[in-house]
């Protein structure tokens, strides 16, 4: 006997939609790092340029800071995906509930410089510290291009896009040692990247 779909055309294109959304719905959800309650504007538009660096795509992730980096008014909302998760959602460590501790980049950055993460656990969670070092990268691509207004003494632009280039490039090394799973290569990259938000933070912030 053949397999029919009984029931009139409109229930089955009915169904065939609501089985093509369900797809679409599920697909988005496996596949996107943007975690439904931190779909706040500028965190999500961190996540997207992120997501562009993980694709390889650079100069289009450049285009993203841009068009993020025109829209805001300072690096406020930005600077906030490096702080610990909060209860709407934004911060953290990962997508969901990242499953890591401390559960915010900059926190998490101390510790891997601190060497509070073994071998075996920055192996378990290579994964997670890929993504947070590409979303430290889309960070440094806004602070490349959205500088303060003004520069009064003693900052300067030069250190600024210096600061802003060497947690950039680092974070691309960070996701390359992570992905890798070198642990030493985290912890001495985790330092780097520490020292340049400081340095930054101690003129600017
Ligand atoms: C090129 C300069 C620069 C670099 C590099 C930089 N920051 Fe910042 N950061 C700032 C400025 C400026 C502010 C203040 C933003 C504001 O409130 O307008 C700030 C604010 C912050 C805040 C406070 C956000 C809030 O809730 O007000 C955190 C957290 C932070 N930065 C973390 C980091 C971490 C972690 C790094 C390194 C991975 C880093 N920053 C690298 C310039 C920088």
């Amino acid at each position: 006997m053949k397999y029919q779909i009984r029931g009139t055309p409109s229930t089955v294109i009915g169904i065939a939609l609501l089985a093509v959304s369900l797809g679409i719905f599920l697909a988005n959800h496996a596949t996107s790092p943007i975690h439904a309650a931190q779909n706040q504007p500028v965190a999500a538009d961190i996540l997207k340029i992120a997501a562009t660096i993980k694709d390889g795509n650079n100069a289009a992730a450049k285009k993203q800071a841009a068009a993020l980096a025109a829209k805001i008014e300072d690096l406020e909302h930005v600077m906030r995906v490096f702080k610990p998760r909060k209860k709407d959602g934004k911060g953290g460590v990962g997508v969901g509930n990242g499953g890591i501790t401390p559960d915010g980049i900059e926190l998490l950055l101390y510790d891997l410089e601190a060497g509070k993460f073994g071998a075996a656990a920055i192996a378990k969670e290579a994964a997670v510290l890929e993504e947070m070092a590409q979303r430290i990268a889309a960070v440094a691509e806004v602070t490349d291009v959205k500088l303060p207004e003004k520069f009064v003494l003693p900052q300067k632009k030069e250190n600024w896009l210096e600061w802003s280039a060497t947690v950039r490039m680092s974070a691309a090394e960070l996701a390359k040692a992570a992905k890798a799973k070198n642990a030493q290569a985290v912890k001495t990259i985790a330092g780097k990247i520490n020292a340049a938000c400081n340095l930054c933070h101690t003129d600017f912030r």
